[in-house]
């Protein structure tokens, strides 16, 4: 064999036609894929406990715990939605403000809510509990359908001990325990390969006829994410998010002219959060997570600013932005292109998002490419109530 062909053997397999991917973006294509190993959450000590999934599965499901027994969390983290509800707004006991985000790999994440004013899984499942426009309830009354509940409180009394709801103590212990249940549950909605993470391992492997599967105007929007429109400096990694807050003024939902504080209102309510990861009721309380609250300061440029959400699943997950702002992907990448109706920042710094120009082809490769982004193929008996024989005694 001639020195030329050698090279050519092993030279990396041509993209088709059109999408030829430089080492550059080769190399920022491969850290949007795979997801890792689901990260330990040390804040809950049955963060991984399956009899506390179990028992989390069914209190995910259970309308007894709202104030007049007509919602649980998936009514609006409603399964057949990608766990959302498919409106602008939440509708619980009465209407929200906000969007209802995917629970699909929320492990990953660093803070939760748009804001970001929870810092675990756990803590975050508490507040729609108590929430009067989301469930309404309060620690007591939902310990009370536990505790009244055999099968709850058996599985239980299985993980955390006998059920004690006498003093505030007990009461807040408790109630801490039905969020890490619920979180452990929660651990268990991840996506899995979808055609971007198959194409991602086609290219890794180099192996050019699994790559062939791929459409080519997903691969072009897939250059652009990576290349000129730079989506991947918030959207990075593979949950295609950064974890971190920005404003990048997505016009309100009303006339207000000024964004909402977001990011800067929120750093007090996680201080204060008795179920914080520094709290008496943290398993971690000297922990990583716990001391990264010591560094949080209340800073004027934190105003307006908003979490990166995730990409993956969102061709599944409208309408889009804080508050719905969006109904389409379309309009998403509208906003993006032109930057039509954009707050000014909410501090007087500068917008750091400039008219990216779409080209209609460009958009329509985009779209192309987050439609890849998609699985849901979880294991369907998560996606409805548990049946009461899967709570043991
Ligand atoms: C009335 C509708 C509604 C109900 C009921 C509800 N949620 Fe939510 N959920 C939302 C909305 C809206 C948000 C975003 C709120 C915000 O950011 O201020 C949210 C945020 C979340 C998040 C944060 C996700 C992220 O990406 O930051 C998690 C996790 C979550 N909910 C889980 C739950 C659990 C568990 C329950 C039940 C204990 C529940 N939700 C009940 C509407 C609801
Ligand atoms: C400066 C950081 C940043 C950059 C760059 C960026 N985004 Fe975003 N993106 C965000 C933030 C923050 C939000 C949420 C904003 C809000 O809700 O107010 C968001 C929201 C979105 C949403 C809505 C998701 C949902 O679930 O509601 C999509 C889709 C999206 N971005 C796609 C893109 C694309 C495509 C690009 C590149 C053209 C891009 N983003 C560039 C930070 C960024």
């Amino acid at each position: 064999m001639s020195v030329f062909a050698l090279l050519l053997l092993l030279s990396p397999q041509e993209s088709p036609p059109g999408v030829v991917f430089d080492a550059t973006t080769r190399a920022r294509i491969l850290q949007h894929s795979p997801l890792p190993a689901l990260p330990p959450d040390p804040t809950n000590r049955v963060a991984d406990d399956n009899d506390a999934s179990r028992l989390g599965w069914a209190l995910f499901y259970d309308k007894r715990l709202s104030k007049d027994g007509s919602i649980a969390c998936a009514t609006c983290h409603d399964p057949a939605h990608a766990f959302t509800d498919g409106r602008a707004v939440s509708r619980g006991l009465a209407d929200g403000q906000r969007n209802t985000p995917t629970l699909y790999n929320t492990a990953w994440q660093r803070w939760y809510f748009w804001d970001g004013r929870a810092d675990s899984l756990w803590a975050q499942a508490l507040d729609p509990l108590e929430d009067p426009l989301e469930m309404g309830g309060s620690r007591a009354s939902i310990l009370g359908v536990v505790a009244s509940d055999e099968l709850l409180r058996a599985n239980y009394e299985r993980v955390f001990g006998t059920l004690q709801t006498k003093g505030t103590e007990d009461l807040d212990r408790a109630f801490a325990n039905v969020g890490k249940s619920i979180a452990a549950f929660e651990r268990k909605l991840v996506s899995r390969e979808s055609a971007f993470d198959r194409f991602a391992r086609a290219l890794r492997e180099n192996d050019a006829a699994a790559q062939s599967a791929y459409p080519l105007a997903a691969r072009r929007g897939l250059a652009l994410f990576v290349g000129r429109a730079d989506c991947r400096l918030c959207h990075s990694g593979p949950l295609f998010s950064d974890g971190e807050f920005h404003d990048i003024g997505v016009p309100s939902r009303g006339d207000a002219t000024r964004p909402e504080p977001m990011r800067r209102s929120a750093i007090a309510l996680l201080l204060k959060n008795p179920f914080r990861a520094a709290g008496a009721f943290s398993d971690a309380p000297t922990g990583r997570r716990a001391l990264e609250l010591g560094t949080l300061a209340e800073t004027s440029d934190l105003y307006g600013q908003v979490k990166t959400p995730s990409l993956r699943n969102v061709a599944r997950t409208a309408p889009y932005m804080h508050a719905g702002q969006f109904e389409t992907l379309e309009q998403v990448l509208r906003f993006y292109s032109t930057r039509e109706g954009a707050l000014a920042p909410g501090h007087h710094g500068e917008t750091i998002l400039k008219p990216l120009n779409f080209t209609p082809e460009e958009t329509a490769d985009l779209l192309a490419f987050l439609n890849t982004l998609t699985d849901e193929s979880l294991t369907e008996t998560l996606k409805r109530a548990p049946p009461r024989s899967a709570l043991t005694r």
